[in-house]
């Protein structure tokens, strides 16, 4: 049996799931920024999350994960005490923790969960942490708390107004009137870009966690090819973490949007795959009713 049972699985906004596995080996050695590859069953896929944080004494690490696919989907529909197939890592760089001043901290969707453990190691470190995540409306926040502990300040934008300001990251950045000496983004590609252009006009240090597409995650088949600075870089050993201000934005949308329709096409078939079953289980449901 494998190890990686899950122990904790939780939806704790809608379409976003927390799950604690355990994974010792994994946990001993994880750092910041860095992340995992999850196989959900022996024909799954392997997809990349962020590791939000880690108990070395339990041995345990925890992921935030959105369902977008087929594989994150098969996530979803696992419950507390499955195991998953396995789990590689820590993978993955780890960006630059030292007293760099004040340094902004950005995180939307799955990146709320993943700034946490960067946020904190920025703290300890000495800086004044200023934290602004970013939501459609307010009930999609999560892990607010924790994030409060290792923020000299939070901050929250929705694009609804619902709570905190109306907007995003990077509007509150540009409208913060504080020096920022470095600030680091978690969150999708587009969020990403939008901030290190923001960055950028404030002559601001920037590091970005890029979500580009990844097959084996140790720089063998070349899946998650980007071009940094003009060069070519492969996200899951010379990254994830990337200077901002030099990453081929347009070839990253082009690349990540390749296997669009097919993912659709999965996701459909598999959805259909789920209903069929959930109806044959109804049937039988009710049949043994009747006996
Ligand atoms: Fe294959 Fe990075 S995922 S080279």
């Amino acid at each position: 049996m494998s190890k990686f049972k899950i122990l904790e699985k939780e939806m704790v906004v809608p379409n976003i799931y927390k799950f604690v596995v355990h994974a010792p080996e994994i946990a001993e050695k994880s750092k910041p920024g860095q992340f995992v590859i999850f196989i959900p069953d022996e024909e799954g896929e392997r997809v990349p999350f962020t590791i939000s944080d880690w108990d070395r004494d339990e041995g345990t690490i925890t992921a935030f994960i959105q369902e977008l696919g087929v594989s994150t989907m098969k996530l979803a529909q696992m419950k507390m005490g499955d195991h998953l197939e396995g789990v590689v890592g820590p993978l993955g760089i780890v960006p630059e923790i030292k007293n760099y001043g004040t340094v902004f901290v950005g995180g939307g969707c799955y990146g709320i969960g993943a700034v946490y453990p960067l946020a904190h190691a920025l703290k300890e470190a000495g800086n004044r942490v200023i934290t602004v995540i970013e939501a459609r409306s307010n009930y999609l926040f999560y892990n607010v708390e924790n994030l409060e502990k290792v923020s000299d300040a939070l901050m929250l934008a929705t694009s609804d107004g619902s709570s905190g300001n109306t907007g995003k990251v990077h509007s509150i950045l540009e409208e913060l009137g504080e020096k920022v000496d470095k600030a680091f983004f978690m969150g999708c590609n587009f969020m990403l870009m939008m901030c290190s252009q923001a960055t950028r006009e404030h002559n601001i240090d920037t590091e970005v966690s890029l979500n580009a597409l990844m097959v084996d995650g140790t720089g063998m088949c070349g899946c998650c090819r980007v071009t940094v600075g003009g060069e070519t870089k492969y996200a899951c050993v010379d990254g994830p973490w990337f200077n901002g201000h030099e990453v081929d934005w347009d070839e990253l949308f082009k690349r990540n949007s390749q296997y669009v329709m097919d993912e659709a096409m999965a996701f459909h078939h598999f959805s259909i795959g789920c209903r069929q079953d959930e109806e044959q289980g109804r049937v039988e449901k009710s049949t043994s009713k009747k006996e």
